[in-house]
């Protein structure tokens, strides 16, 4: 079920099995992408509605032009920049996609992962995998093996192991339905200052509500089975009640978890997910969380906690 073999993994995913991936960013849920049926077995086992297109996952640059009809300079400059890594780009699907992949949008999400593993085992495919996050719709991302195996363990055939997420937030995505003008649609692993520092100033567009452009961007996400609250700064964290209320904090202070006692950002980021999957298995019947410095990837966490918050 769990386990480090890549030719496992292969050939399941070539017996149209669905297979979870590890990645830089957090674990996916993958199946062969241009398989409808295999697809379609993704949506059932998340529990994920039809309407929320999911992203395709290359281990070679080679697959684009079959993918998509039009790739813009600037889509060009970021690919060259960043992957393999965090970044998905919304581009012109072509006729090869299948319409479930995307929701019946005329737009494909694709991204080049960093993990080794997951992209040798995309140099060995003769196809590319659509991967959403491999948890059930609405809840936590997983971002160590034994997450999946937590919720989805008796809903796939294998685990491929790579060990705990390195970057442990999800992609960022940079639309560009509007080719002159891309936006981002989430914050992620790449930050905005990065970004624009390879093509210059970009618009944000993040909905907060269940909009059908960006789906996955829906109030509530990333959330616990708590009420959770949210606050500005760690030391707020004291007003709550110990013994009732998980607190998730960083820095010097002492909280239920503390996502990095040296305040530093990437470490946030990374320990963020499973300090939400840990509030949820604990005693306390609530969850308190800080807010983190709103700069670089911290915007990232921000956005997932208030997310997780509803
Ligand atoms: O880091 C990641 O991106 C991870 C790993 C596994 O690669 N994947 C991931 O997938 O986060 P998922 O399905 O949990 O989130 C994908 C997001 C959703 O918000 C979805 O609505 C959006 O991408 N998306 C996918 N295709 C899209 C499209 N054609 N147009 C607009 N949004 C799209
Ligand atoms: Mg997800």
């Amino acid at each position: 079920m769990i386990g480090t073999d890549v030719s496992v993994a292969k050939q399941l995913l070539e017996a149209r099995k669905l297979v979870a991936i590890p990645t830089e960013t957090v674990y996916g849920l993958a199946a062969n992408a241009l398989d409808p049926e295999a697809v379609l077995s993704i949506y059932k086992a998340k529990n994920r509605p039809s309407f929320d297109p999911l992203i395709v996952h290359i281990g070679d640059t080679e697959w684009l032009s079959k993918l998509i009809t039009h790739l813009p300079q600037s889509a060009k400059d970021l690919i060259k920049a960043f992957w393999p890594g965090p970044l998905t780009l919304i581009l012109p699907k072509s006729e090869l996609v299948p319409d479930i992949v995307t929701s019946g949008l005329p737009f494909v999400g694709i991204r080049m992962p960093r993990h080794p593993l997951t992209l040798g085992l995309l140099k060995q495919l003769d196809f590319p995998v659509a991967a959403p996050s491999a948890n059930p719709f609405s809840y936590v991302s997983p971002t160590t093996a034994q997450h999946v195996a937590d919720q989805l363990g008796d809903k796939l055939e294998y685990i491929l192991d790579g060990g705990p997420c390195i970057v442990g937030l999800e992609s960022t995505i940079v639309s560009f339905e509007v080719p002159d003008h891309p936006k981002i649609l989430r914050f992620g692993g790449v930050d905005q200052a990065a970004i624009e520092k390879v093509i210059g100033p970009v618009k944000i567009s993040i909905s907060n509500n269940s909009n059908p452009s960006a789906p996955g961007q829906l109030d509530k996400h990333y959330a616990t089975g708590k009420p959770t609250h949210l606050v500005n700064k760690p030391y707020e964290l004291l007003q709550f009640n110990q013994d009732a209320v998980f607190t998730i904090g960083y820095g010097e202070g002492l909280f239920d978890y503390n996502l990095s006692p040296t305040e530093n950002l990437d470490e946030m980021a990374q320990q963020l997910f499973t300090a939400l999957r840990t509030a949820d298995s604990a005693d306390q019947k609530e969850v308190a969380i800080s807010k983190v410095p709103n700069t670089g990837i911290g915007k990232a966490i921000n956005d997932r906690m208030t997310r997780a918050a509803g």
